[in-house]
C-alpha cells in the first residue's frame, strides 16, 4: 500500500465527520430525521456499508439514533428535567418596581472585560457589517451633504416601501403610508404608549416581560397588570380575559415572537383570537416584533398585525437585534394611532437617521438581509443548544431551561430558594454580566429565574464563563 493511502482517513470516518459538522452548524436539528442510508450513499458516490459505518460511529458517539422502520435521526439533547412551566398568579395592578441592576446590566454592554450573557445583544461578529458599509458608503457618496441632513418623520420613503413588502410576504398588508420610521424600537415604544395612554393608566404585559417596556411603565407614570404567559405558547388568553374583565386596560404589550426573555412563540390561532378579544373590548395592542425576524427554522411566524382589520394593533419592529444595534433603525405600524404617533413624533425626535435608514433599504432591496438571516438562524440556533448542554452539565440539579424556537435569549429556572439578584452580584464581581428574572416582573416574581444572552459566538472564554456561572449557582444552593 502506497504511504499516502496508509494515512488517509478511511471514507466512512470522513462522512461521519461531515455530517456531525451538519449537526452542529443546524443544518440537521435535534429529533429530525437525517437522510436513509440509500439516499446518502447515492448523494455522497459511497457505498452503503461506508454509509451504514459511518452511521454507526456517529450512534457511538451519541449524536444519531437509529429508530427501527423509521430511519436515523439527530439525537435530541438529554435533559435534567423539565422545561419552565407557566406560573399563574393573582394579577393585580401594580406601580412598576425597577432596579439598579438595570443600570449595571447596560453599563457592562460597552465593557469588554465583562462576559456578555446579560444585555439581548447579538455579538459584533454577527453583524453585517461590511454590507452595511458598503451600502452607507455608496449612499453618502451619491447623495453628498444631503445624507446627512435632517430628515423628518415618517422617515425614508425607500425603507418604508421595503418593510411594507416584507410585511406583504409575512401576511400583514401595509403600504409605506402606514408605516413609522423611528430611532430604534425604543422609541416606537415610547410613542406607542404615549399614544394610548395617560399617566396613571392600566397597561397590561406578559409576565415576565422586556424589562424596558417596564422602565418606560414607571417612568412615563402608568401602572401594570401582569398576565400570566407560558414560556412556549406565550401570552395565556384566559389570563388576559379575566384581566380584561376586571380591570381597565389601556393597552396591552406583548411579543408574539420569540418572547423576551422567555423566547415563546404564540400559535397562530391564538395570536387571531388574541386581536378579536382585543379588538371587541377596544383595548389597544402593542405589539413589540423586534425578534420576528429570528425564526430557527421553518417559515417566519405572522404577526398580530396580520390579524387586524380595525387599526387596534401598534406592530413596533427594528434592526437592532438582526443588522445593526448601533444604527438605531426601528420602525412602527401604528394602526388607527398613526395620527397621534406621527403628531408626537415631530415634537419628540422630528429627525431620524437618514443615512443608516437609506443603507438598511439598499440592503433590504438587494435580498442580502435575507441572506445574512438564514446565516444568523442557524448559528443562533446551534449557539444555544451549546449553552443549554453545559446548563444541564454543570448547573444545580432541577434547573430547566427553554428550548426557544427563535432568537437568542436563554430563560433559565433554578430551584427554589436560588437567589439570582445575588447571584447576578456575585458573577458581575467575575466579570460576567447576567439578567437576573426580577427585573422582568413589575412586582419582583421570578427570582430564583435568570436570562441568558446566547447572541455573541460560542469560544472557550463563554463556556468558562458559563461553567463557573453554575459553579456559583452550585455553591448558592449548597
Ligand atoms: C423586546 C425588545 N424590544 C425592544 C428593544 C429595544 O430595541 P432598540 O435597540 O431597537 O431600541 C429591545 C432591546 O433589547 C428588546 O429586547
Amino acid at each position: 500500500m502506497a504511504a499516502t493511502e496508509e494515512v488517509e482517513e478511511p471514507r466512512y470516518r470522513r462522512l461521519a465527520s461531515d455530517l456531525e459538522k451538519s449537526i452542529e452548524d443546524g443544518v440537521f436539528r435535534p429529533g429530525e430525521k437525517i437522510p436513509s442510508v440509500r439516499a446518502t450513499s447515492r448523494s455522497h458516490r459511497v457505498s452503503v456499508s461506508t454509509v451504514l459505518a459511518a452511521y454507526a460511529l456517529l450512534e457511538d458517539k451519541g449524536c444519531i439514533e437509529g429508530k427501527r422502520r423509521s430511519g436515523y435521526f439527530v439525537k435530541v439533547p438529554k435533559e435534567r428535567g423539565p422545561a419552565p412551566t407557566i406560573t399563574r398568579h393573582r394579577a393585580k395592578p401594580v406601580e412598576v418596581n425597577t432596579s439598579s441592576i438595570h443600570d449595571a446590566v447596560m453599563r457592562a454592554v460597552s465593557d469588554p472585560d465583562v462576559v456578555p450573557f446579560g444585555a439581548a445583544i447579538p455579538g459584533p461578529e454577527m453583524l453585517p457589517f461590511r454590507k452595511l458599509t458598503t451600502y452607507l458608503n455608496s449612499r453618502a457618496r451619491e447623495m453628498g451633504g444631503a445624507a446627512f441632513t435632517y430628515s423628518t418623520a415618517p422617515g425614508a420613503l425607500e425603507l418604508r416601501v421595503q418593510i411594507a413588502k416584507r410585511c406583504q410576504v409575512e401576511g400583514t398588508s401595509l403600504s409605506p403610508e402606514d408605516i413609522v420610521c423611528t430611532l430604534g424600537a425604543s422609541e416606537a415604544l415610547v410613542l406607542a404608549l404615549n399614544s394610548v395612554a395617560d399617566a396613571g393608566d392600566l397597561i397590561a404585559v406578559e409576565s415576565p416581560t422586556y424589562f424596558g417596556v417596564l422602565n418606560l411603565i414607571r417612568r412615563m407614570g402608568y401602572r401594570a397588570i401582569e398576565v400570566s404567559t407560558h414560556p412556549q405558547t406565550g401570552l395565556d388568553l384566559n389570563s388576559l380575559q379575566e384581566v380584561l374583565d376586571q380591570h381597565e386596560v389601556a393597552a396591552v404589550f406583548v411579543q408574539p415572537n420569540f418572547q423576551n426573555p422567555m423566547g415563546g412563540l404564540m400559535p397562530v390561532e391564538r395570536k387571531e383570537a388574541m386581536v378579536k378579544l382585543c379588538t371587541e373590548r377596544g383595548v389597544p395592542i402593542i405589539e413589540d416584533e423586534i425578534f420576528g425576524d429570528l425564526n430557527h427554522d421553518g417559515t417566519r411566524p405572522p404577526s398580530l398585525k396580520a390579524f387586524d382589520r380595525e387599526g387596534m394593533v401598534i406592530q413596533c419592529g427594528g434592526y437592532s437585534k438582526t443588522l445593526s444595534p448601533g444604527m438605531r433603525v426601528g420602525w412602527m405600524a401604528p394602526g388607527r394611532y398613526l395620527g397621534q404617533v406621527m403628531s408626537l413624533k415631530n415634537s419628540l425626535s422630528p429627525s431620524n437617521e437618514t443615512l443608516s435608514e437609506l443603507a438598511i433599504a439598499d440592503f433590504l432591496r438587494s435580498g442580502g438581509v435575507d441572506r445574512h438571516l438564514r446565516s444568523v438562524r442557524s448559528t443562533y440556533f446551534k449557539q444555544m443548544h451549546l449553552m443549554r448542554n453545559v446548563i444541564f452539565d454543570c448547573f444545580p440539579e432541577g434547573t430547566t431551561v427553554t428550548e426557544p424556537k427563535g432568537g437568542f435569549l436563554l430563560w433559565i429556572e433554578l430551584p427554589e430558594g436560588a437567589d439570582t439578584e445575588k447571584l447576578a452580584v456575585a458573577a458581575f464581581r467575575e466579570k460576567i454580566s447576567i439578567v437576573p428574572g426580577s427585573i422582568f416582573s413589575a412586582s419582583c416574581r421570578f427570582q430564583n429565574c435568570l436570562r441568558l444572552n446566547c447572541g455573541y459566538e460560542w469560544n472557550d472564554r463563554l463556556e468558562n464563563a458559563l461553567r463557573k456561572l453554575g459553579r456559583l449557582a452550585c455553591r448558592q444552593l449548597e
